[in-house]
C-alpha cells in the first residue's frame, strides 16, 4: 500500500481522471494528495476530493502563480479549509529560479499562508527552488510541520529541515542517473523522514522520463529508494505510509 503525497491530477493535464484514479487502485496506491497552486486549481481540488474516495487535497497559492493574486484569496483559503478531506496548506513556498521573480511578494504571500496554517493547525506542502536558505529561515520561525516537496537541497539542509519538523519529499528525480545530491540525501537521512510523491504530471521516473507522469508510478520511486537504502520495497511502503499518516490527518472530522 502506497500514498502519493503530492500530485496535480487536474483536467488541464488529464483527459480521463476516472482512469487515472482507477489505475492507482490497480497499483496499490490507496491515497493520493492533490495540491492546488492557484485559484482555479484550488477550486478543482475541492471538487475532486468530494468525487473520489482515495483523493485528499491541499489548497494554497504557489510562488510562481502570483501574477493575478488578489488579497481576497487569503479569505477564500481560510473559508475552504474546513472540508474534512482538505488536509494541508500547499503548494506554497519560494521560487527564485526565474530572474523576473518578485521576491518580496512571494515572501509576503508565503508568510500569510503560514499564519493561516499555524492558526488552523494544518501541515504545509512547501515548494522551494533556488531558495533553500530563505525558506529555512522563514519556516524556522513558525510552529508548523509538513513536507519539503521535491527536495533539492544538500544533505546538511535536509538534516536541518527534519530537525524543525519537516519531512523530505522524494519523487521521480531519484531514478535519474545524474541525480547525485538527492541520492546522497536519501542515503543519509532515516527512512522515517521520507515521503513518496510523483508531482504528476511532472517529473516522471525512469523509464518514463520526459513523458506525462501518473500517481501509479509511485512504486518505481519506492524501488529506487529501496535500492539506495538496501531495504525491501515493502519496508519503504510501510514506513513512508506511516510517515504520511503522522503528517496528515486522513480522518479529519
Ligand atoms: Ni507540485
Amino acid at each position: 500500500m502506497f500514498i502519493d503525497n503530492h500530485c496535480h491530477v487536474f483536467s488541464e493535464y488529464y483527459n480521463d481522471i476516472d482512469a487515472v484514479i482507477k489505475n492507482c487502485k490497480l497499483h496499490n496506491i490507496n491515497k493520493i494528495i492533490i495540491s492546488g497552486t492557484d485559484i482555479s486549481s484550488n477550486m478543482e481540488v475541492l471538487e475532486l476530493v468530494n468525487k473520489y474516495d482515495i483523493v485528499y487535497g491541499t489548497i494554497g497559492f504557489h510562488p510562481t502563480e502570483l501574477d493575478d493574486f488578489k488579497d481576497s484569496y487569503f479569505d477564500w483559503l481560510e473559508s475552504n479549509i474546513d472540508n474534512n478531506k482538505i488536509i494541508g496548506i500547499g503548494e506554497i513556498g519560494l521560487d527564485y529560479h526565474y530572474d523576473n521573480t518578485d521576491k518580496n511578494k512571494q515572501i509576503e504571500v508565503f508568510k500569510r499562508q503560514l499564519c493561516i496554517a499555524e492558526k488552523h493547525g494544518m501541515p504545509i506542502i512547501v515548494h522551494s527552488r533556488d531558495s533553500m536558505g530563505d525558506t529555512y529561515n522563514i519556516l524556522e520561525r513558525y510552529k508548523l510541520n509538513g513536507v519539503i516537496h521535491c527536495f533539492s537541497g544538500s544533505v546538511e539542509m535536509a538534516r536541518e529541515f527534519t530537525k524543525i519538523g519537516y519531512y523530505i519529499g522524494v519523487g521521480g528525480i531519484i531514478t535519474y542517473k545524474n541525480a547525485k545530491t538527492i541520492k546522497e540525501v536519501v542515503k543519509d537521512i532515516s527512512l522515517s523522514y521520507i515521503l513518496l510523491e510523483t508531482d504528476s504530471p511532472y517529473l516522471s521516473p525512469e523509464p518514463f522520463r520526459g513523458k506525462v507522469n501518473y500517481p501509479s508510478n509511485i512504486p518505481l520511486i519506492a524501488k529506487a529508494i529501496a535500492d539506495i537504502k538496501s531495504v525491501s520495497i515493502t519496508d519503504v511502503a510501510r514506513v513512508t505510509t506511516s510517515n504520511s499518516e503522522s503528517v496528515f490527518d486522513f480522518f479529519r472530522k
